[in-house]
């Protein structure tokens, strides 16, 4: 111990010193637990085929997970399966499900029984924009059955499947309309506020069990269904960010927090709005953007 005190405390770089780094150095990585170590060989994606999906599951190659996709888009999933595969030389496995079926549960879990598996991103939802009333009955069920009901099973059967001690990710993918209550997609914010507070306890119940479970709040994103909402843009315009942003930014906050805005930009306005202004002041801003953006499609003329 007095030769390592001698070889810190002298001015300069000499050979021991590095050497005592070095191993310093090694011996907090290997303290670290890899990717893999901690969230297993296969991921699996809940709505894969494209979009915010396709990038989660592009960014889970990439840390060289085999990956189970799951869509109700043949074509698109068998299409982004063959992508990862050549792009990232891992396995992956398609299973063409509907989510809003809770018997879809069985056919999951049967494909992971036999994989060590133990992250999962639920990203599918359905969400419109429309005036609440112009939805039918059947579509508000939908609603609850996609985008509230699967992901809680689905998150409650994974954790009690999980081998005794192990360690794992749950990743529920939210909106900023889960934040306020937002006009033109108030079913759909009241889905996505479900699942940031389910995320955000559940954060709590297991993060000393080594279980990290995260909510994503994502805002405006560049996908195929954000683009098929047409918004219409004045003064003010929301921050559109890339998906591949979205998910990379999202996959390095698991385990350090239980809700996450991914976009630096979407993160100053919300963290600057919420510390600046009243909630209610928020959501009315919130609301007038979202009637600029999208009440011109319900005006009279266009009924
Ligand atoms: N894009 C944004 O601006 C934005 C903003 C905030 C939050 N988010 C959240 O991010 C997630 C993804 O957003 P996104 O809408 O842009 O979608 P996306 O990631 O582009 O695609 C979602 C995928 O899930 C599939 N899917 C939908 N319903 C399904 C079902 N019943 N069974 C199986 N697969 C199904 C979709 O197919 P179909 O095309 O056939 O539906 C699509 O391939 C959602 O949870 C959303 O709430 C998105």
């Amino acid at each position: 111990m007095p030769f390592l005190y001698q070889v810190l405390l002298n001015p300069g770089i000499c050979p021991d010193k590095i050497l005592i780094f070095v191993h310093l150095i090694s011996l907090t990585i290997g303290k670290m637990k890899s990717w893999k170590e901690k969230y297993g060989s296969w991921g699996l994606v809940a709505g894969a085929a494209e979009g915010l999906g396709k990038a989660f599951s592009e960014a889970l190659a990439n840390r060289g997970m085999h990956m189970i996709l799951i869509d109700n888009q043949e074509e698109k999933l068998y299409a982004t399966a063959d992508t990862i595969e050549n792009k990232y030389g891992i396995r992956t496995k398609k299973l063409l499900l509907d989510l809003s079926v809770i018997g879809s549960l069985q056919a999951i879990f049967e494909s992971i029984e036999d994989l060590d598996c133990r992250l999962i991103v639920y990203n599918a939802a359905y969400g419109p924009v429309k005036p609440f009333i112009k939805h039918s009955v059947s579509e508000l069920d939908y609603y609850i059955d996609l985008n509230s009901r699967m992901p809680l099973h689905l998150t409650f059967h994974f954790i009690k499947n999980l081998p005794e001690g192990s360690s794992a990710g749950i990743i529920l993918l939210s909106s900023l309309a889960g934040l306020y209550g937002t006009n033109l997609v108030a079913p759909y914010g009241a889905t996505k506020a479900f699942n940031f507070n389910l995320a955000e306890a559940l954060y709590h119940e297991y993060r000393s069990k080594g279980i990290d479970i995260l909510a994503c709040c994502a805002g405006a994103t560049d996908t195929p269904n954000y683009r098929n909402t047409f918004p219409k843009y004045g003064i003010i315009k929301p921050s559109v960010t890339s998906p591949r942003i979205v998910a990379e930014s999202t996959l390095k906050k698991l385990g350090k927090k239980g809700l996450h805005i991914p976009g630096i930009g979407n993160r100053i306005i919300f963290s600057l709005l919420s510390h600046i202004f009243t909630r209610k002041s928020v959501s009315y801003l919130m609301n007038k953007t979202m009637q600029r953006m999208y009440g011109y499609r319900f005006e009279p003329e266009n009924d």
